[in-house]
């Protein structure tokens, strides 16, 4: 059967491609940023609970933020979803029905993670050993949303393989033949414990700055402060080193044309490459010499590369399907200025919110 078949017709959009990919682009890596965060943190706080290491009280304090990051990282979810639709919503839909009660299940799971989230922070104290199962079950949660994302977001770039669903129309298809879906899944679960890594070690160095220019707190909080640095920072370069191996593997299961871009084959791909390796290393040894600020600043950069080759494999995965310059424009450019303006009066409400949560937080947790 030609694949080509079973791809529905795409809806006009109302202004240039452009103006889509890059809102979907920038909305996807705010997600990302803090879904890191998310994950990452509550993977390191299960660990330490399995550990037993209770030498700080950063558990707490990640018990405390996790709540928040979980509602952030949903709303800001929302926003590269609709974008998403307006650009492929023709290919997404169709592989959402294909594995509908997995993407369905996302609803669902990702309440009761939430829920749990909230008992292991409100009742931390007195949960005591039962905290693990709270956090454990948040994590094991959010890691089969993740899961479910990735299988998902692989097979809405195959249309060959949706023939599937004439065999099994029950929506339980995953894309489990997927040569990458494995090691692009682990690429954004260590992705997420280096970032989680990171933003303890930046929480805390924060809050030590913050103390300079304030009623300074006693010595010993310092110190613990001092230590979460370290243990932030530790899970940053090991993950981080981690990742280098399962960076090589995810480029090795890419299709050899689509690794090519990367690898001479299109200037733009490749320049790409070429500058985010080194940028990398930097950020390594910013880590290592305990730089957080200068670590927290090289990943913004790293992972706007890393959302822009992925872009890039996306459309070279669709490329004999369809492109982007191929939607229908209609030209009508009035809502988008609307948009605009909205989109800058609700940035300017949520910085403000967020200043407001962490000037009240950085003082209490
Ligand atoms: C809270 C748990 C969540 C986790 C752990 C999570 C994780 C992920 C991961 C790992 C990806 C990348 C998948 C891939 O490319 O292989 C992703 C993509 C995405 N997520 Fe989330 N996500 C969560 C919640 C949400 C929610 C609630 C929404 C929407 C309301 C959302 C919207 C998106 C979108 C639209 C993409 C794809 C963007 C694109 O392909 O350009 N996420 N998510």
């Amino acid at each position: 059967m030609d694949a080509g078949m079973l791809i529905p017709n795409t809806s006009p959009i109302q202004v240039n491609v452009n103006f889509f990919t890059v809102l979907l682009l920038v909305t996807f890596l705010i997600h990302l940023w803090i879904m890191n965060v998310m994950l990452g943190t509550g993977i390191i706080a299960l660990i330490r609970h399995l550990k037993k290491d209770q030498q700080t009280d950063l558990s707490q304090t990640i018990a405390a933020n996790l709540p928040f990051t979980i509602a952030f990282t949903i709303n800001v979810g929302v926003a590269p979803l609709l974008f998403l639709q307006v650009l492929y919503g023709h290919l997404m839909y169709s592989s959402s029905i294909l594995m509908a009660v997995y993407w369905l299940s996302v609803i669902g799971v990702l309440i009761l993670a939430y829920y749990s989230a909230y008992i292991y922070d409100f009742k931390y104290d007195i949960l005591s050993e039962k905290r693990i199962f709270f956090i454990g079950f948040t994590v094991v949660g959010l890691l089969w949303i993740a899961f479910v994302f990735t299988n998902n977001m692989t097979l809405m770039l195959s249309p060959d393989k949706w023939a599937m669903y004439f065999e099994n129309r029950s929506g339980l298809c995953l894309n489990l033949t997927e040569q990458t879906l494995i090691p692009r899944f682990l690429h954004f679960i260590a992705a997420s414990v280096a970032i989680g890594g990171l933003a303890i070690a930046l929480y805390r160095q924060i809050q030590k700055d913050y103390d300079k220019t304030d009623e300074p707190v006693d010595k010993n909080k310092i110190s613990q402060w001092d230590q979460d640095i370290q243990t932030g920072l530790g899970w940053f370069i090991g993950a981080t080193l981690i990742q280098m191996s399962i960076g090589i593997w995810y480029f090795m299961s890419l299709p050899e044309t689509i690794r090519g871009l990367f690898i001479g084959n299109n200037i733009y791909g490749t320049t790409i490459f070429a500058l985010v390796i080194p940028l990398i290393i930097i950020m390594l040894v910013c880590g290592v010499r305990n730089n957080v600020w200068m670590s927290a600043v090289l990943m913004v950069p790293i992972t706007l590369l890393m959302v822009l080759m992925r872009h890039l494999v996306r459309s070279a995965y669709l490329d004999s399907y369809f492109r982007l310059q191929d939607l229908p424009v209609t030209g009508q450019y009035s809502p988008l200025i609307l948009f605009i303006l909205a989109l800058l009066a609700a940035i300017a409400a949520i910085v403000y919110m967020i200043r407001l949560v962490l000037s009240n937080r950085l003082e209490t947790v």
